[in-house]
């Protein structure tokens, strides 16, 4: 893969990647299309990425179907699809990691200890394999998306982020991998995640400014909700993802819950 991406760079194109872990859904495709308005190769990487996963969590069971997401890719004008093994990504006596030390600590980084060190591991490997120029990130995964931002600036990645915005299914859910989980009365009550932002930007609009009652008013949501068990529910500063007493400037909205053993995220930004 590096190997091609060196001949393709000396021949003067531009490369765009989308790192994923595959099971690919609307979401995804859309990341690949702006990545394809932006670039002469389109890379996309499906990798379940070991290190990401805490030791209860989801990595065995994780959805995975490489011929499905590969077909999705061509159609969706993808030239290279990276489909590595993780011996080949992590080799044995692995001990160099990316750690990012502000935006991380809260939010999934608080519940999931050692994610986003996981998360900006791989995402600094695939950038030296796969050497793009423009990479592209979903806003679903808002701590996501500021940390893989502060590694690069920090780190000096010749790499341009850019985001996408999140894709929903037509009831408001936000798309997810994870969603396969979810039974036909979980999906319906999963609902409950937008409902809860809906409620925030509510508030928001109608000059709601301290934090704490907005959410109290996404907790009672999410209460009405008798499958979901929150694990957290946050409103932080956009920029430093330090929790906030009143929305001033822009805020995000996240929040984790389990919908049955499930976990889902998502956020929306709030402007004053
Ligand atoms: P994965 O969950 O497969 O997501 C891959 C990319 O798709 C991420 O940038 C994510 O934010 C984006 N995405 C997921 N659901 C979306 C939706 N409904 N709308 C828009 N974008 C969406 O995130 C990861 O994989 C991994 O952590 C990874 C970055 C690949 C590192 O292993």
């Amino acid at each position: 893969m590096q190997a091609r991406s060196l001949a393709l760079r000396r021949e003067g194109r531009r490369i765009g990647f989308v790192p994923t872990m595959g099971y690919l859904h609307d979401g995804h495709m859309a990341l690949v299309r702006l990545a394809r308005a932006r670039s002469d190769i389109v890379v996309v990487s499906i990798f379940v990425n070991p290190t990401q996963f805490g030791p209860q969590e989801d990595l065995a069971k994780y959805p995975r179907d490489f011929e499905r997401d590969e077909a999705l890719c061509r159609e969706a004008g993808t030239d290279i699809v990276f489909y590595p093994e993780a011996k080949d990504i992590y080799l044995t006596g692995h001990s160099v990691y990316v750690v990012e030390e502000s935006l991380s600590r809260g939010l999934c980084g608080a519940t999931r200890p050692g994610h986003f060190r996981g998360v900006a591991t791989v995402v600094a490997k695939l950038f030296n394999i796969v050497l793009p120029d423009v990479a592209v990130f979903g806003e679903k995964d808002g701590q996501q998306l500021r940390v893989i931002r502060r590694m690069v600036r920090d780190l000096n990645f010749p790499v341009e982020i850019v985001a996408g915005p999140t894709v929903r299914e037509p009831d408001g859910l936000a798309m997810s991998s994870r969603n396969k989980y979810l039974g036909p009365e979980e999906r319906r009550q999963a609902l409950c995640l937008r409902r809860a932002l809906d409620r925030a930007e509510a508030l928001t609009r109608d000059g709601v400014r301290e934090t704490g009652s907005i959410r109290a008013a996404m907790q009672q949501v999410i209460a009405e909700a008798p499958l979901a068990r929150v694990d957290y529910i946050e409103i932080v500063d956009d920029a430093t993802l330090e929790p906030v007493k009143t929305v001033a400037r822009p805020a995000m909205a996240a929040l984790a819950v389990f919908v049955g053993k499930t976990r889902l995220i998502d956020n929306t930004v709030l402007r004053p």
